[in-house]
């Protein structure tokens, strides 16, 4: 089957049953920083296909992501993963009902690999297209079902919060609205879990990486000051991402190694362990701590949880008993969705496409690299 002519490393790959498609079917894009992502999602919302090409092995020699590599790899992986996508939904190209690509935000030179070329599909068959927000992407994904399932129902009012590296923010979704309640003045989550992750010598993406060595330190124990709180919603890490660099220049003065040895089991002292550990409880205690403020400020009953960093095993254990003590209903993204996929952004279009709302111009949709909510 497909698999064998897919010739890209592949992230993530799902495959939901074949049995009781339903319109519209929708083919998503989303290219906009270094995952080349193609995901076929039904009526239903059930995720027939979603296929994720990683392209770390080709940035891993910058230490970051290069925008021109990005592009490049974009235009070569994505016959192979549209194809993969196609063929584990088991559909063709004649059986789409509409086109749905991101337009922004994310680097320029990816959007457009990926934007340009649900445009040039969309207009060759006459399809609707629809020109997706990446965070629009994030924030209804939480409703996905994770293997071919139909999708939770959207509703009609609820507070999302997507965490991931680009973006640590609030929203209140009411309708066809969204606005924007709360966002990072610096660094965003998962930026700082990354650069934490850097200076212990870890590769990118370190967030899950200085997430599982958490998991081996104790939080009490991290020589971490507490940061003095503030009355507004605004979210800040680099305060925190300070503080943890601080710190482990100090532990390196005492003699504590604090780069990873990769053939240490742990790869790590344990006062370094302590020190992940007590980072990701303040980061998560951050998120925490806005949620009360704004539940306090102006109640809601659901919060949907989204983004790449929202697989973090700390705020995962610890959102469901946030919620429950308040009676808030809690969406959490399923794993398989947090990080960046197509499927969100197919979904995304169907949202658009069941509330009646028009779709875009397939010749006139731009690619942009900053772009509000809403
Ligand atoms: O949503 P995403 O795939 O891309 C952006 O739109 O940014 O999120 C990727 C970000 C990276 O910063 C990554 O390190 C972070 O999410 N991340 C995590 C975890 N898993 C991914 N951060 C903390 N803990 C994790 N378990
Ligand atoms: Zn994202």
């Amino acid at each position: 089957m497909p698999s064998a002519g897919l010739r890209v490393p592949v992230r993530s790959r799902c495959r939901g049953t074949l049995g009781g498609v339903e319109r519209p079917l929708v083919l998503g894009i989303e290219s906009s920083c270094d995952d080349t992502a193609c995901a076929l999602v039904d009526g239903a919302g059930r995720v027939l296909a979603s296929v994720v090409s990683s392209q770390l092995a080709a940035h891993a020699p910058y230490g970051g992501v290069v925008p021109e590599i990005a592009s490049r790899e974009h235009l070569v992986n994505w016959p192979a993963v549209s194809r993969e996508a196609l063929a584990g939904a088991g559909v063709a190209i004649s059986d789409l009902d509409a086109v749905a690509a991101t337009r922004g935000p994310g680097l320029v030179g990816a959007l457009l690999v990926g934007l340009s070329l649900g445009k040039a599909l969309a207009w060759a068959r006459r399809l609707p297209f629809f020109a997706v927000h990446h965070l629009e992407g994030h924030l209804y994904s939480p409703f996905l079902a994770p293997a071919g399932e139909p999708a939770a129902p959207i509703p009609e009012r609820f507070v999302g919060l997507v965490v991931s590296g680009g973006h640590t923010a609030l929203y209140r979704v009411d309708g066809a609205a969204v606005e924007t309640l709360a966002e990072t003045r610096d660094d965003a989550f998962g930026e700082a879990f990354d650069k934490f992750g850097k200076r212990l010598g870890l590769a990118y993406p370190q967030g899950p990486k200085v997430d599982a060595l958490a998991e081996l330190g104790e939080a009490k124990r991290a020589p971490l000051p507490r940061l003095a709180g503030t009355e507004e919603l605004f979210f800040s890490y680099s305060g925190l991402k300070t503080q943890a660099l601080v710190a482990l220049e100090r532990l390196e003065a005492r003699g504590v190694a604090t780069r990873a040895n990769a053939a240490a089991d742990p790869p790590l002292p344990g006062e370094v362990l302590d020190l992940a550990a007590g980072f990701r409880d303040s980061a998560v205690r951050q998120v925490l701590d806005r949620l009360t403020r704004l539940h306090r400020r102006a109640r809601f009953d659901r919060l949907a949880v989204s983004g790449g960093a929202a697989a973090n095993r700390e705020l995962r254990r610890r959102l469901p008993g946030w919620a429950a003590e308040r009676g808030v209903e809690l969406a959490l993204v399923p794993l398989v969705y947090s990080g960046d996929n197509a499927a969100m952004i197919a979904f995304a279009a169907l949202r658009r496409l069941r509330l009646g709302l028009p779709a875009d111009d397939p010749l006139a949709a731009t690619a942009v690299s900053r772009l509000p909510v809403g």
